[in-house]
């Protein structure tokens, strides 16, 4: 394994003053300070392009950034060919497809699911655990009778592709069975992670929201990162906001969003708090890391200025970044090959 100095393949990007006659929008609202907001949104992995241009749509329509990124992040929940969010996740060992989820204002209200089965959107119930309860946290079948209770309705998220993904990697776990090849999950085109995104809208508030299916045949019960606040996701209005995606057990330990978050509060860059966080995380996790070669873990942030950062231990990772005229995907900085 070779590290190296984080490789600058994409810099600090400055979002540029946002004009209303470019997007049709009729009044330009200010920030407290007197300065004109610039929406963006930035979010995890190539898919994160597609969840943009619907949060940037609703942001543009005049909705808050709670709303944007709700809205985002559900268009992934709902697409079956996304194998690690919402339906048609990989399930658990089981064959249990539970969703994490988590959402986050830039007034610290908060809300999160962990292990929920059943409910297509497990974002949409996390938004209502912050809406509706003094909680922060719902998990397993307190979440799922709580998204009943509120309208949601029951589904059954196991694809016929999901579920043959299952067998495979059920078949071969044993050096008996042989039926089928050995399946590298690292092979898989989809096996990507958790989509989190971050937006700020007219008014210069920032929100967060982090949605997934969590490790693919994981243990049953096992609650990753996502729904956990400060680990998965953190957004102080002041500051700015994080998110991860990766091996959640790596995050944990180190409540690696709040510590973006945290460093950004001490004068960083977005860019310089996640790799803050990389780094940190390697210190924790190095032995883990040479082990494993696909232990992935990385993070996006976004500052109050419109700034952001991405940055990751492994090669691979992407991030999807809307501003005024574009949306783009960025390669991450990364630590190692
Ligand atoms: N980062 C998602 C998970 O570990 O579940």
């Amino acid at each position: 394994m070779r590290r190296r100095e984080f490789i600058k393949k994409s810099a600090v990007v400055g979002v540029g003053a946002y004009t209303a006659t470019k997007l049709g929008i009729p009044k330009l609202i200010t920030r407290s300070g007197g300065k004109m907001a610039s929406p963006v949104v930035i979010s995890t992995w190539n898919y994160g392009m597609q969840a943009n241009e619907t949060a940037w749509k609703t942001l543009m329509g005049g909705a808050n950034s709670l709303d944007a990124v709700e809205q985002g992040v559900r268009v992934i929940e709902d697409d079956p060919s996304i194998m690690s969010v919402g339906y048609g996740g990989l399930p658990d060992e089981e064959t249990k497809v539970t969703l994490d989820a988590s959402i986050m204002d830039w007034r610290g209200n908060c809300g999160g699911v962990g292990c929920l089965q059943n409910i297509k959107n497990p974002i949409s119930v996390a938004r209502k655990v912050m809406e509706r309860t003094k909680h922060v946290l719902l998990v397993s079948e307190g979440a799922y009778s709580f998204a009943l209770a509120h309208g949601f309705k029951p589904m059954d998220l196991l694809t016929d592709e999901a579920r043959k993904r299952w067998l495979e990697w059920k078949e071969n776990l044993s050096d008996k069975d042989n039926w089928l090849p050995p399946h590298d999950m690292n092979d898989l085109e989809d096996n990507h992670d958790t989509i989190g995104m971050l937006a700020m809208d007219l008014k210069g508030r920032i929100s967060g929201a982090v949605t997934t299916s969590g490790l693919a045949w994981k243990i049953h019960g096992r609650v990753g990162d996502s729904p956990i606040i400060g680990a998965g996701l953190y957004v102080d209005g002041k500051v700015g906001a994080a998110a991860s995606t990766g091996i959640g057990e790596a995050n944990m330990r180190i409540v690696g969003s709040h510590l973006v978050v945290e460093s950004m509060r001490s004068g960083m860059s977005p860019q310089e708090a996640c790799e803050v966080a990389i780094k940190r995380a390697i210190e924790v996790h190095l032995k883990m890391i040479k082990a494993d070669k696909s232990f992935q873990l990385a993070y996006i942030a976004l500052n109050t200025k419109g700034e952001v950062g991405g940055a990751a231990i492994r090669k691979g990772f992407q991030y999807a970044l809307r501003n005024d005229g574009t949306n783009k995907l960025y390669d991450s900085k990364y630590l190692y090959e």
